[in-house]
């Protein structure tokens, strides 16, 4: 059995760009109000005395947007100095990165995912649903912020959307030939806009490798991470090619997290809203610790189950009633 010891915390809900893959298009999202999100305060609580004691000791920061939470900094120190976390990382659209990127170090995060779906700034306004070629100018300083300051492993994430930036894969790989980045192809998933999902736009990661390998020949590799990507690097390159399988390799059977959601739900799968539980309500209503730990134990219990009926559905699709920016990626 897989060892969850993975925990995804999203600090915030919202976010400064709508990629056209995650949020429904024209849909209002209803956003969490201040006062629901979980505090920094009960965000250490639950580390220290539910999660640590129940043997999680990675951690990543999501959204949203997670450099829109005005205490990311503190939130990050309090983290990083746990000593049983054993590895901090944070994923973003790196929009903000650039000024935040010293400070986030200096707080103790050593490691970041940057979304980054297209190197034309056209296309990418496109696909964050803005005009104008700023967004990408911002994303790209922001990127360039996080090497320089030494973020490592640094991972490039691109959702890759047939008719939208299938055509930049080759330059996109081309990034890690003189740069030591982690570029990673992510396969489209359920969840989010339903419309593309109809329409089955996601690319098999075999047929992306292939068409790599054709370019530049490609090996197996290894980087750090604690998620589902297969890694491979194009020999001489220097940095790493990641491939996120789940529509055509589904990876469901050996899951290792659970994720807690900026207003305090505790969910077992991304894509299945089975036994997830608020742990907010619960600190809130004075709940001991011990009890609320006996809680997340019994979900923890029921995950191996809940992984393999997702894994034999077939289809990974799931109830959702959150959007992936609400849920964290
Ligand atoms: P590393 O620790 O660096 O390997 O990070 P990660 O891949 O776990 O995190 P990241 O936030 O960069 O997530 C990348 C992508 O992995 C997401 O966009 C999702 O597509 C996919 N992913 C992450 N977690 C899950 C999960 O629990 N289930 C499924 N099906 N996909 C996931
Ligand atoms: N399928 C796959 N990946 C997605 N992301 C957002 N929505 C989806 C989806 N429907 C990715 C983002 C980011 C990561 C946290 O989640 O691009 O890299
Ligand atoms: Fe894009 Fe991530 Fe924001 Fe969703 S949460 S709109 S994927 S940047």
């Amino acid at each position: 059995m897989n060892q969850v010891d993975y925990l995804r915390i999203s600090l915030i809900d919202r976010c400064n760009f709508r990629c056209h893959y995650c949020m429904p298009e024209g849909a209002e999202l209803d956003y969490i109000l201040r006062q629901e999100l979980l505090t920094r305060e009960e965000i250490l609580t639950l580390l220290q005395g539910v999660f640590i004691p129940l043997g999680f000791k990675k951690f990543r920061l999501t959204g949203g947007e997670p450099l829109l939470r005005p205490d990311l900094i503190e939130i990050v120190r309090g983290i990083a100095s746990l000593e049983e976390t054993e590895d901090l990382a944070l994923s973003t659209n790196a929009f903000l990165l650039a000024p935040l990127a010293q400070p986030l170090y200096d707080a103790g995060l050593r490691r970041i995912n940057i979304s980054l779906d297209s190197l034309d700034p056209d296309n990418f306004a496109r696909i964050i649903g803005k005009t104008g070629r700023y967004h990408w100018l911002k994303t790209w300083e922001g990127i360039q912020a996080a090497y320089k300051v030494g973020f490592n492993p640094l991972k490039l994430n691109i959702v890759v959307i047939p008719g939208v930036n299938e055509q930049e894969v080759l330059d996109l790989a081309a990034l890690t030939l003189d740069k030591p980045w982690h570029v990673r192809f992510i396969e489209f998933m359920p969840i989010g806009n339903e419309e593309l999902f109809q329409q089955r736009a996601w690319i098999p990661s075999a047929e992306l490798r292939q068409l790599i390998r054709d370019k530049w020949g490609l090996v197996t590799a290894e980087v750090r991470g604690n998620g589902p990507a297969d890694v491979f690097t194009i020999p001489e390159a220097q940095g790493t090619l990641g491939f996120i399988s789940q529509m055509s390799e589904c990876f469901c059977d050996r899951c290792n997290r659970m994720r807690l959601s900026a207003d305090g739900w505790l969910r077992p799968c991304l894509l299945n809203e089975t036994g997830q539980i608020n742990l907010k309500t619960s600190l809130r209503n004075g709940i001991e610790l011990t009890q609320i730990r006996a809680q997340v134990a019994e979900v923890l219990a029921l995950k191996p189950e809940i992984n393999y009926k997702q894994r034999e559905s077939g289809t990974l699709e799931g109830s959702y009633s959150r959007t992936m920016s609400q849920i964290g990626g």
